[in-house]
């Protein structure tokens, strides 16, 4: 990761324009993945050249395929086939990154090949035992550390067992790494999922040409499953803007008076989207415009207007999955919000890049904002006014604890500074200079 950072940012009195914000993270981790896996040449547009997906770029090309850079965003991968995939020489060094590291432990548990994996300081806090458990079910071994985390070893199968699995946490990581094992398995492999999560591992293994069924189940589950063993032909892949990066944007907007800002071709599919439908709720002023389906992901021009007041909402448990990335940006809308938020269901923000729902709620306290904190559960009562600001926050090397007091800088009384920007370049590598463009004042703290 970059050299440690503090950034500060100052009150933003206009904010507007249109802006294209980076790939979607999710997305342009599985384009390198699958092209890697198919036969021939797969060309990904629009990649996210952020320190994350430039790790799985960085493990594919240890595990034997060939990817090459040809412009900004645009990428060509010769993949080596599914089975195909070569034992790395050196470990894999998965930086910040969950989703290559689950994902790709589920590609190298379907291959006879053996890997290490490491991670920087956040990464080897985050539990593994989630992808361990169905992986060895399929036929691999692992020796991790403890707790079932970084840095770990695994051996694939030789012969990968298809198996039927019921996640026991909504986890589009834990689905994906069970169905790219799978994908070398000689069976159908099952994964069940009771809560929606994101399909995009569903959706694009569909573009690479491998049949990929969906079955809703009696019980309102849906099972996904895959027969092993086909092969995955190259396609093009036109990665659509982050709605998790776009969060940061639209808050802001939706927060400063006058604001009126333009997010081109965001993918806004269903699964991703529950931030935008939650702001519309508390009473923001944001539309989808141009929406259509490209390559099977919908996508839209995210259009916010800002300066309508807020109230704080009940949020509906069932919602958390299609907004999981998101709730450090809505927090910051609610500490702003007329009334009381309450957002339960979150015991998942306890084990992402940081604990989320720690990080957001001593951070806010600080800035002045009145809350609780549950187990899994934060309630936040806002006075309909920006809170007052002026703390240093601890990011805690979390992106999004980063990128959303930034946002919440740009209309508290006083600045805020976060104690370390660098982990911004994980996913948005150019959040300052989009957001600075649009109006905001964010820098480095000694400028
Ligand atoms: C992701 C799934 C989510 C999300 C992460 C990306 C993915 O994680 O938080 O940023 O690309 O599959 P979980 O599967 O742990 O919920």
């Amino acid at each position: 990761m970059s050299a440690i950072s503090s950034l500060i940012s100052k009150k933003t009195t206009s904010f507007a324009g249109a802006v294209k914000v980076p790939g979607d993270k999710s997305i342009s981790h599985r384009a390198l993945m699958f092209g890697a896996l198919a036969v021939g040449e797969t060309m990904i547009s629009g990649l996210l050249e952020g320190e994350d997906v430039l790790c799985t770029a960085e493990a594919m090309r240890a595990m034997g395929a060939d990817i090459e850079k040809c412009s900004d965003g645009l990428w060509r991968v010769y993949g080596v086939g599914v089975g195909g995939l070569k034992q790395p020489e050196a470990p894999l060094y998965m930086g910040n990154s969950g989703t290559s590291t689950r994902l790709l432990m589920g590609l190298v548990a379907g291959h006879d090949i053996e890997a290490r994996f490491t991670g920087d300081a956040s990464l080897s806090k985050r539990p593994m035992n989630r992808v361990i458990k169905p992986l060895e079910m399929m036929g691999a071994e692992f020796e991790a550390s403890e707790g079932g985390r970084l840095p770990l070893s695994v051996k694939g199968a030789r012969d990968v067992l298809a198996i039927e699995y019921r996640l026991p946490v909504a986890s589009a990581q834990v689905k994906s790494a069970v169905l790219l094992a799978g994908l070398n398995a000689r069976g159908t492999t099952t994964v069940i999922e009771d809560k929606p999560t994101r399909d995009h591992t569903e959706k694009m293994l569909r573009a690479f040409g491998v049949k990929v069924l969906v079955e809703d189940l009696e019980d309102g589950a849906q099972a996904i499953r895959l027969l092993g063993q086909q092969e995955l032909c190259p396609c093009a892949v036109d990665v659509p803007g982050d709605p998790s990066s776009a969060a940061f944007p639209a808050v802001a907007a939706a927060l400063i008076d006058g604001a009126e800002v333009r997010l081109s071709r965001v993918g806004v599919n269903e699964r991703r989207a529950g931030l935008y439908k939650t702001l519309k709720e508390m009473g923001a002023d944001i539309c989808f415009e141009h929406e259509r389906v490209e390559a099977g992901e919908e996508v839209a021009d995210i259009v916010v207007r800002g300066g309508r007041p807020l109230q704080g909402i009940t949020l509906d448990p069932a919602r958390v999955p299609s907004m999981i990335d998101e709730f450090p940006a809505l927090a910051m809308a609610a500490a702003c919000a007329q009334g009381t938020m309450h957002m339960s269901g979150l015991a998942e923000l306890r084990v992402k890049e940081s604990d989320r729902l720690l990080m957001v709620a001593k951070g806010l306290e600080a800035c002045g904002v009145s809350l609780e904190m549950g187990e899994d559960s934060l309630t936040i009562h806002g006075t309909g006014k920006p809170p007052r600001g002026g703390a240093t926050i601890a990011t805690a090397l979390d992106h999004r604890i980063a990128m959303a007091f930034l946002v919440l800088g740009c209309v508290s009384d006083e600045p805020i500074s976060v104690d370390d920007g660098s982990p911004i370049q994980t996913s948005f590598p150019n959040f300052i200079a989009l957001m600075n463009d649009l109006g905001a004042a964010i820098g480095p703290v000694d400028a």
